[in-house]
């Protein structure tokens, strides 16, 4: 039976892309014939005059798997704007039915699907309301949540783990990213120290910032050495 995980964030640019690769990344090297896919991408970049997910670039590149963007994302749309907003200005509308076959083409080849979300867990995927959260629950996954290290995070993360668990989602743990470069600092630390407590959810792993690194530039520098120490892989394992 396969398994997964859907990786949501506490906002947009937390880390979800940067973290969910490095997963994949680590749950091959220790031998997980894992993939992951991205489900709606509002703001792809063209390459070849193809617009196409750079976060699916980014997590193939970094893992080496050769698969096409195109098939581990559904839908791509140019403008970086809520999923429901850009799917309406293409005229379409987000249908979880297709999500959910590539999902399950996905999980009849590979052994563990990582799933990452749009934005937070609130975000809109269609007009009716239909959200990332609803996503995560028609696809049956226990939740990662990628949350930021600085001022601000433990309101962010608490108000995010709660939602999840009022709504019946599953939370695995909690992925603190971009903490100073040389280790948490003071700050850092205590806010990962009252998540966990606040939370009562593990924290698997606190990834500092990595010089250079770049999603949109497709630059994941040293992104799986730095996740090999960051994470408590047995928990994922
Ligand atoms: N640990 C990190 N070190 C360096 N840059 C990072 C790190 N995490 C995220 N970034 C950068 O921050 C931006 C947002 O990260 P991303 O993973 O794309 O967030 P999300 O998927 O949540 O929108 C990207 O430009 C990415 O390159
Ligand atoms: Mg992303």
């Amino acid at each position: 039976m396969s398994r997964g995980f859907f990786i949501t964030g506490t906002d947009t640019g937390v880390g979800k892309t940067v973290v969910t690769a490095g997963l994949l990344a680590g749950l091959r090297a220790r031998g997980i014939e894992a993939v992951a896919m991205k489900p709606v991408q509002s703001g792809g970049v063209m390459v070849d005059r193809r617009l196409v997910s750079e976060d699916a670039r980014f997590y193939l590149s970094l893992s080496g798997i050769s698969l096409d963007p195109g098939d581990i994302n559904c839908y791509c749309f140019p403008a970086p704007v809520s999923p429901h907003l850009a799917a309406r200005r293409n005229g379409e509308e987000i249908e979880p039915d297709v999500i959910k076959e590539t999902f399950a083409r996905l999980a009849g080849r590979y052994p563990m699907v990582l799933v990452e979300g749009a934005g937070g867990l609130c975000a809109p995927l269609r007009e009716d309301g239909f959200t990332v959260a609803g996503l995560a629950r028609e696809l049956g996954l226990p939740l990662i949540v990628v949350a930021r290290a600085g001022l601000g995070t433990i309101n962010h993360t608490v108000l995010t783990v709660n939602w999840a668990r009022h709504l019946g989602l599953t939370v695995r743990g909690i992925i603190v990213n971009g903490c100073s470069v040389a280790g948490p600092d003071e700050l850092e630390q205590d806010n990962v120290r009252m998540i966990a407590r606040m939370t009562g959810a593990p924290v698997l792993g606190v990834l500092p910032r990595i010089p250079g690194l770049s999603v949109e530039e497709n630059r994941p520098m040293n992104l799986l050495a730095t996740m090999n120490a960051a994470v408590d892989w047995d928990s994922i394992t």
